[in-house]
């Protein structure tokens, strides 16, 4: 900080000085506060008031004065100070929704953690998850103290980790989002929650929850690069068919398997392996990072209720580019058992890069199970025809997915026609149904048929 210049017998006292100050950053007056410093010192900035043990950085993050807040972490301002009610300005930040106030303050700050949690026992991220801006959580959940480890292992980082603990903090911040989702009604809104029974008649009770979001740029969601596909961030069909699969007829594949999900999206299928088998590794993976993103706390959200819980420590998302070899999960070259895919062709360019992948990563007996629907998937023939020649993969069977597995995994859903349920049930299966319609048209309508293909590497 700038040293404090003599103040004359008439200068007002530091509590006037510390006063204007606050009141400058509340309103971004940044000439002010400079003015302010050069007369009366440095010192003041650190001044502490306005009810609460706020600093000016408080009111400058929590009015988004992105110069304001920049000038005040250059003067060395303590940046990540709480208030009485253990407030940070980053805090306040987030709670406000000021972007760019939070990307400068994690960029600029040292020792910021986004685990931290004030008085109210709400971590900065927990009010993330609670916000609208998906630029601010994505930013928070990008942030190293938010890493996995961090976040299962309540390990924070940095002066303001006491207190934190990841996993609760995650489950609460996801909470909200799921209170969010329901109380906005739940359907076509830009963030809904999915509970999938996938294996109603062996497995009723085992539940698996999916975030999807609104995809972005819907006019074209495919992007100009493979990074900028933001398909990922909703659940195709696809992926129910190719889980139903999975878990009701091929679930002898998920024990003791390397498993690979190739451009996992929200990941149910690679979730749904984890959560009804007893895999070895599960590398779910996919490249564009807001779906990247999603998918981590998808996996959160699932991982306590896994069917055994050492499976927690061997589930991991990461960012894979099927046509950059160096980016493939280096544990996973030449080892997976299993490699899944639902819906991931719909340019002949995919259909040679995609069997690159299979070839690379797949060990010789790995099978590799893909789903589609039959029609409408620009290279999908030359896809599933040329992976013999390209990958060295052998198709065990080809054939089109029946009504069971076409059928409504989601929770409440999916009664038998006929059957008697009491009235609570019926009504709950009723709003499955309509859930059902509205999120998956194509398979709820039965117009288009899904394949299944099923392939094994010589
Ligand atoms: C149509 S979505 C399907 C998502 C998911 N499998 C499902 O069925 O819900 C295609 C996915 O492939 C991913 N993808 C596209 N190009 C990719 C690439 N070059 N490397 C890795 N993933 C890619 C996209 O990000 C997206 O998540």
């Amino acid at each position: 900080m700038t040293n404090a210049a003599t103040p004359s017998p008439s200068a007002p006292s530091d509590e006037e000085v510390g006063q204007a100050v606050l009141d400058a950053a509340r309103y971004g007056d940044v000439e002010d506060l400079q003015e302010l410093t050069s007369t009366y010192g440095g010192n003041h900035l650190g001044f502490r008031g306005g009810n609460g043990g706020n600093t000016a950085l408080h009111f400058a993050c929590a009015n988004g004065h992105v110069d304001c807040v920049a000038w005040l972490i250059d003067q060395g301002v303590e940046g990540c100070a709480a208030n009485e009610s253990g407030n940070s300005p980053l805090h306040w930040a987030v709670q406000n929704q000021h972007e760019a106030v939070v990307r400068l303050l994690l960029e600029k700050l040292e020792n910021v953690d986004v685990l931290a949690r004030n008085a109210f026992g709400k971590s900065v991220l927990t009010e993330g998850f609670a916000g609208k801006s998906q630029g601010i959580l994505k930013l928070l959940l990008e942030h190293p103290s938010a890493d996995e480890d961090a976040l299962m292992g309540g390990e924070g980082q940095g002066q303001c980790q006491e207190g934190s603990d990841g996993g609760e903090v995650l489950k609460a911040g996801l909470q909200s989002a799921k209170e969010a989702n329901e109380a906005s009604g739940g359907g076509g809104e830009a963030t809904v929650i999915h509970r999938l029974v996938l294996d109603r008649e062996n497995d009723p009770d085992r539940v698996l929850q999916i975030r999807e979001l609104a995809i972005e740029h819907a006019d074209d969601p495919f992007g100009k690069a493979a990074a900028d596909d933001t398909t990922g961030l909703g659940v195709w069909p696809a992926a129910l068919v190719l889980a139903q699969w999975l878990v009701q007829e091929r679930k002898e594949l998920l024990d003791a398997s390397t498993i690979v999900e190739l451009g996992c999206g929200c990941a149910v299928p690679g979730l749904a392996a984890a959560l009804h088998g007893r895999p070895r590794a599960v590398h779910l993976t996919d490249l564009n990072s807001e779906t990247l993103m999603n998918a981590r706390a998808n996996l959160a959200m699932n991982r306590e209720n896994f069917l055994v819980p050492e499976t927690a420590a061997c589930v991991h998302v990461s960012a894979m580019d099927w046509g950059d070899e160096q980016s493939y999960p280096p544990s996973a070259v030449g080892a997976v058992d299993l490699v899944l895919g639902s819906d991931l062709v719909y340019q002949k360019s995919l259909a040679p890069l995609l069997a690159q992948v299979l070839c690379r990563l797949m060990r010789p007996g790995g099978r590799f199970l893909y789903v589609a629907p039959a029609t409408g998937r620009d290279g999908l023939e030359d896809f599933v025809k040329g992976l013999s020649d390209r990958a060295g993969l052998f198709q065990v069977s080809e054939k089109e997915a029946g009504p069971k597995l076409l059928g409504n995994p989601l929770e409440g859903g999916g009664m038998v026609e006929g059957s008697t349920g009491s009235p609570q049930e019926e009504e709950a299966a009723d709003s499955a149904d309509q859930m059902f319609f509205l999120h998956f048209n194509e398979l709820a309508t039965q117009e288009v048929v899904y394949k299944l293909y099923e392939y094994v590497k010589q």
